[in-house]
């Protein structure tokens, strides 16, 4: 029975997911080594539950309830817990080292969730520890709100793993997709092009971003591509146009766009660093 949820990586996604577990009953470890995002987690987190209460779908008491079920921690020492989700760094290696410090500091039935959007879990389970504990839990952004999961089963995952995580998520009020380990699951392997024939629209010349943006969204599209990629950062969104082109054989179609990779060497990386293809004024961002 899952109770206690660490979540590690406090940046765009770890605050989401943890205010999202705070929100239905969880108690919440959130770890960061990096104390400014810690910090600034805390006053997001702070930020979106006043929000809740102005508009109010929660009461000032229940704000304060699911804030206080969060730990903000920079030790992990913290991360002692029934589920552990990672939301660090896109580099396997330091996923890998992650989890398995934590399977050390943990109890023999911890869960080891990794909200990766790029990354193969069946690769992630290679070097583990405890590899049939290990699964992916792929959130989207914003956390808090966006309903759908993707649970992915590796190859080595326990079937009670995955039946847990969906729990886990039919508790959070998140609509669950099992699916199986593939290059980009679903989403991201769909919504590929969404991102890539944009570039390629404005790297032609055919049109600005603005423009792509705004027929997209008059056409139904929640968001633009630009804005989206914004939103998301163009450093994961890129490593996810990355990986897909490595795991289809360098396929022209998975091609990773100029235009992207000119962004993240500028570290345009889109809202939380103040610019992408738009620029942020730091009370938006
Ligand atoms: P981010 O760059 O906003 O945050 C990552 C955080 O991890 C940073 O605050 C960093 O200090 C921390 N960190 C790095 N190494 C660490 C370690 N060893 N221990 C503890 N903390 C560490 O990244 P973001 O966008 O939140 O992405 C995190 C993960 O979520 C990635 O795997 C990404 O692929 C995935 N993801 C991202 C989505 C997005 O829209 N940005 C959507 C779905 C998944």
């Amino acid at each position: 029975m899952i109770k206690r949820i660490a979540v590690a990586g406090a940046g765009t996604m770890g605050s989401g997911i943890a205010m999202a577990a705070a929100q239905t009953g969880y108690m919440v470890s959130l770890f960061d080594t990096n104390e400014t995002v810690l910090a600034k987690a805390k006053s997001a987190i702070k930020k979106n539950l006043d929000i809740l209460v102005e508009k109010q779908k929660i009461a000032a008491e229940e704000s304060t309830v699911i804030f206080d079920r969060i730990l903000f921690s920079s030790s992990i020492e913290d991360c002692k817990a029934d589920l552990v989700i990672e939301a660090i760094v896109e580099i396997i290696e330091v996923k890998i080292s992650l989890f398995n410090k934590l399977a050390a500091i943990n109890h023999a039935g911890t869960i080891f969730a990794s909200n990766t959007s790029s990354l193969s879990i069946t690769e992630l389970q290679k070097d583990i520890l405890h590899p049939e504990r290990v699964a992916g839990m792929h959130f989207f952004n914003p956390a808090q709100i966006m309903k759908l999961v993707e649970v992915v089963k590796g190859e080595q995952t326990a079937d009670h793993v995955t039946d847990s995580l969906m729990q886990v998520c039919l508790q959070m009020n998140k609509t669950a997709v099992l699916c199986k380990d593939a290059p980009g699951f679903i989403v991201n392997r769909v919504a590929r092009h969404y991102y890539l024939e944009a570039m390629k629209l404005v790297e032609q010349g055919i049109a600005s971003f603005e423009s792509v943006d705004e027929v997209m969204e008059a056409s139904g599209f929640k968001m633009g591509p630009f804005r989206l990629m914004d939103l998301i950062g163009m450093d994961i969104n890129l490593a996810v146009s990355q990986s897909l082109y490595d795991a289809f054989n360098q396929e022209q179609r998975f091609k990773p766009s100029d235009l992207q990779k000119e962004k993240v060497s500028k570290n345009e990386l889109g809202k939380k660093t103040g610019k992408g293809f738009y620029t942020y004024s730091s009370e938006k961002k």
